[in-house]
Parts: C-alpha cells; sequence; structure tokens
C-alpha cells in the first residue's frame, strides 16, 4: 500500500487545474447504459472510482472506449449483455448503486448487489427503491441481491422522497427518461451534479425540467440517442484546495474552478479569514491575516457539503478561537478526528457535532486514512504541521483526487509517494 510523506510548514502558491467531478462523471458514465448508442464523455478524471466504473460497465457488456490516449474523454455504448451488478464491484464502490435505474429503464430487469454499510455510515437505499417500486417495479431481496424487473417497463408516477437524497434522485431521474408518461420527483436533491446529469440526459434526448429546483418533471420517451458531454468540473476537489491555500496562508489560483457551485464554501472560507477572487475561468485563494474560527452545518445543496466537512476540521484545528461543525448527512463521518487529535488538534466529538478549540500549530505524525475526504483532511494538517507526516492507506485518496502529489508539489509542498 502507497504512502505519502508530507513536510510541513511551506507556503502554497501557484496554479492548479481542477479536474472533472468524481461525483458527476460516475453517473454520467451510467447513463450510458440508456442507450446503444455512443455517448463521448471528456474531462473524464484520472480516478480509481472512474476505472471501476468503467470494469462495471464492461461487466454488463457495454464498450467503453478511450477516444484519446490518455482516456481523457470515454466512448460508452453498445448493447447490454448482462443486467447483473455483482457484489465485488458493488462493494468496492456504492455509486454502482445507480445501474438499478438504468438497467430497469432499459432491459425491464436488473440484478444488483446490496451495497452494505461503508466506513461513514450505514447508508441504506431504501429511498432509491421505494421509488423505483412507485415506477412500477418489482423488487425482491435475495442472497444479499437486489432483484428487479418491471415486465411491460416503467410507468411514470409522482414519487416524493423523503430526504433529498442525491443518489435516489439520480437513479429515479435516469429511470424515468424511458419510463411511460410523466414522473415527477418532488423534494429532489439539487446538487449541481445532477445538473449537469440533466444537461447530459436531454442532449441524449430525454425530456427533463426543473433541473437545479426541488421538483424534476421529466415526460418519459421511446429511446434516448447518443451524445456529446464535457463532464463538469469538481466542487469538491476545488473546494479542498482553496482549505490547502487557507490552511497554509498560500496564495493559488483554481483553473476551471466554478464559483457558482461553491456558494456556502466560499462564504465559510470569508468567514474564516481566507479571500476568495473571482477571475475568468478561475478562483483565486489566499490568506494574509489570522484563520478565525466558524460554526458549520453540513446539509443538502444549496448548503454546506459534507464533502467538505473534513477539509475545514482540519484547516479551523489551528484558526483563533473555537468553532462548532455539525454533520447531518452521514452518522460517522468523523473518523479523521482521533488522526487529528494525534496531530495535536484539539477536537471533541459530541454526538453528531464536533468543537474544534483551535491551536497555534499542528505538529507531524504518522496518520492513516480512512475515507475519501478524510485523507485529505490528513494532507492539509500534514501542509500545515511542523514535522514529518507519513500518511497510509493513500488507496482512499487515489479513488477520488488525480495526482494529489504533482498537484501539491507543483505549489510548493513537499509531498512524495512511497511506493510498496
Ligand atoms: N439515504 C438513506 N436512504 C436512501 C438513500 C440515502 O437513508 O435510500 C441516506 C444516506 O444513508 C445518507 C443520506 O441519506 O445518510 C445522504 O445520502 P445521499 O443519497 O444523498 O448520498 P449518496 O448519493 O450516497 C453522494 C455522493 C457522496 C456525498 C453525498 C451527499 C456520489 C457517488 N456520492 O452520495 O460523496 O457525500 O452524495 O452529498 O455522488 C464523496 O465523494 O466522498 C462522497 C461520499
Amino acid at each position: 500500500m502507497d504512502r505519502f510523506i508530507i513536510r510541513g510548514g511551506r507556503r502554497l502558491e501557484g496554479e492548479i487545474t481542477i479536474g472533472g467531478a468524481k461525483n458527476a462523471g460516475l453517473k454520467l458514465m451510467v447513463a450510458g447504459l440508456l442507450t446503444g448508442e455512443r455517448l463521448i464523455l471528456s474531462n473524464v478524471p484520472q480516478i480509481a472510482d472512474i476505472a471501476t466504473m468503467r470494469d462495471l460497465l464492461r461487466q454488463h457488456g457495454v464498450a467503453v472506449e478511450n477516444v484519446d490516449a490518455e482516456g481523457r474523454t470515454l466512448s460508452i455504448g453498445g448493447p447490454i449483455e448482462s443486467v447483473e451488478a455483482p457484489y465485488d464491484i458493488v462493494s468496492k464502490m456504492r455509486a454502482s448503486i445507480l445501474v438499478l435505474g438504468p438497467l430497469l429503464a432499459r432491459m425491464h430487469e436488473a440484478r444488483v448487489s446490496l451495497p452494505g454499510g461503508c466506513a461513514i455510515g450505514t447508508r441504506p437505499v431504501d429511498m432509491h427503491l421505494k421509488g423505483l417500486e412507485t415506477l412500477g417495479a418489482q423488487i425482491r431481496l435475495e442472497n444479499g441481491y437486489i432483484n428487479a424487473s418491471a415486465p411491460g417497463g416503467l410507468v411514470g408516477d409522482r414519487v416524493v422522497l423523503p430526504f433529498a437524497s442525491v443518489g435516489a434522485t439520480e437513479n429515479l431521474l435516469m429511470a424515468a427518461t424511458l419510463a411511460k408518461g410523466r414522473t415527477e420527483i418532488v423534494n429532489a436533491a439539487r446538487e449541481p451534479e445532477i445538473g449537469d446529469l440533466v444537461e447530459c440526459l436531454n442532449r441524449m434526448g430525454a425530456r427533463i425540467s426543473g433541473s437545479g429546483t426541488g421538483t424534476l418533471v421529466i415526460d418519459g420517451v421511446e429511446a434516448l440517442h447518443g451524445a456529446e458531454h464535457a463532464i463538469m468540473a469538481d466542487r469538491i476537489e476545488c473546494g479542498t484546495y482553496a482549505c490547502a491555500a487557507g490552511i497554509t496562508g498560500g496564495d493559488l489560483r483554481l483553473i476551471g474552478g466554478r464559483i457558482g457551485d461553491l456558494g456556502a464554501v466560499i462564504r465559510t472560507l470569508e468567514e474564516a479569514g481566507v479571500e476568495v477572487i473571482a477571475e475568468e475561468n478561475a478562483i483565486r485563494v489566499r490568506r494574509d491575516g489570522p484563520l478565525q474560527g466558524v460554526d458549520i452545518m453540513t446539509e443538502p445543496y444549496p448548503g454546506f457539503p459534507t464533502d467538505m466537512q473534513a477539509q475545514f476540521m482540519a484547516m479551523l484545528s489551528v484558526a483563533e478561537g473555537a468553532s462548532m461543525i455539525t454533520e447531518t448527512i452521514f452518522e460517522n463521518r468523523y473518523m479523521h478526528v482521533p488522526e487529528l487529535n494525534r496531530m495535536g488538534a484539539r477536537i471533541n466529538v459530541h454526538g453528531s457535532s464536533a468543537i474544534i478549540r483551535g491551536v497555534p500549530s499542528l505538529s507531524g505524525a504518522p496518520v492513516m486514512a480512512t475515507d475519501l475526504r478524510a485523507s485529505f483532511s490528513l494532507i492539509l494538517a500534514g501542509l500545515a504541521a511542523q514535522g514529518e507526516t507519513v500518511l497510509s492507506r493513500i488507496y482512499h485518496l487515489d479513488r477520488g483526487y488525480e495526482a494529489v502529489d504533482r498537484k501539491l508539489a507543483a505549489v510548493g509542498a513537499s509531498i512524495e509517494r512511497v511506493r510498496e
């Protein structure tokens, strides 16, 4: 297992290019299951989760080919030969559950392994299943698998989600594109990645309105066709490097970052004493003065994203005064706390809230990555800490951040990947 060795205390300065969004790209690849024609996706990030999604689509018999040498543009499409998403892939990557709706819509049947819990919470899929049942699917849970069928095809209906789940919204949205008649998804999630998916689906011939609002209306069509789509910039990668500028008192230009997707994150950065400047096709983030403690509550978009919680916690651990973070999306997303405390942070967790008492400085230590965003919070802490931090289990990072060491080294960080 590879490790990162980080020598902290350097101010970061320069440019970082933000890649395509993991959480948009994965769903856009799945959208390729909805048509036999070619879906061409560009701005594809080079991360492990995208490779896993490639494996899953190939397991369904669908061709996934590199259009360019690097695989930044993919061509997806062809007949579906298997409607099964097996345990070994779904257990590796929960986003695999998103093939359920598209397979049901196009093939009228699907067999998808139940994902089970993960490091950040139990993460059930009840809303995905109930919603698909409302669209006429018959669902049986057997031997750890979801066996779903819709013999005459799915039929549009009104689905009210009890919580604005990102995944349930996306599964139902994709399923409804090929259902008979009109589907309404009420209390739909409004994350920008869903907007990107809607844009691509409409380009493929779907009839979806209400994007960016809490109600999506989908008029089913007979078939979708091929299209070309560029994956949106990753707002979480952008926010993460903004925190790197914040915690090191640096000055970074984040090329391709979209300010409109980052409202709550930018407001919180500014409140903490980090300056954010909108530039043409870039966001500049810098800090000269001290960091100030702030209070944060994670919420569905447009609220503060849970995927930025760990990175802000690292930054606030060296702020003046106290901060309180309340995590409302996942029940177990504080795995980074004991690791940050081993580096000298003063953080106490009380139920879903964490109190962070700012300390003047952190000190390097051997630490362990537990999930994707938690891993980056430890990198941020390591960048600001005195001495050396050795971060192990960085395969978690490789799942969702492209070339972390290369991007950070290019702006002045001392970070080295040790391969084992
Ligand atoms: N939930 C249910 N039942 C359901 C669906 C969700 O109880 O049927 C609960 C979950 O257990 C969780 C909450 O609802 O507590 C939110 O889950 P949601 O469905 O919104 O999240 P998701 O689709 O599983 C995506 C991202 C996550 C991100 C969340 C929230 C992808 C592949 N994953 O997950 O990203 O944290 O939305 O914004 O898009 C990450 O990138 O590190 C990551 C974890």
